[in-house]
């Protein structure tokens, strides 16, 4: 599938947008500052999937969490802004992300992943 652009302004802060790219379903998380830092301040070692925060957005940019929509469990759409940690919450099994679109608790084995995307302006992603 080809690159799709995608238009930043309108998601306002706290909201998570759904597009589909290559016919696989991303959100696109506009973080408040309190998002942001939950998913800075967590000791990587108690993470089932070790990452930090700041290698799962652009520099400068944190703001902005843009991963793929399926939980990585058996693929249902998880819920934005429910669980334990105010990130996702699937309601297939109970797989509970943070706000990084990490898995903190339930089967799912890995993070959400984060596709491949690039800033185009400080308004405008594109992915793939
Ligand atoms: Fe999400 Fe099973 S598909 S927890």
């Amino acid at each position: 599938g080809a690159p799709v652009e995608f238009d930043l302004s309108p998601v306002g802060e706290g909201q998570i947008v759904k597009l589909f790219w290559r016919g696989k379903l991303i959100f696109v998380r506009h973080r408040t500052p309190e998002e942001i830092k939950a998913a800075q301040d967590v000791n990587l070692a108690s993470l089932p999937d070790p990452q930090p925060d700041a290698e799962r957005v652009k520099a400068g940019k944190a703001q902005w969490l843009v991963v793929y929509g399926n939980c990585t469990h058996l693929g249902c759409v998880p819920l934005g802004h429910e669980g334990a940690f105010h990130g996702w919450a699937c309601p297939c099994h109970g797989s509970i992300f943070d706000t990084s679109g990490r898995i903190r608790q339930g089967p799912a084995p890995v993070n959400l992943p984060v596709p491949p995307y690039a800033f185009l302006s400080d308004t405008k992603i594109q992915i793939g």
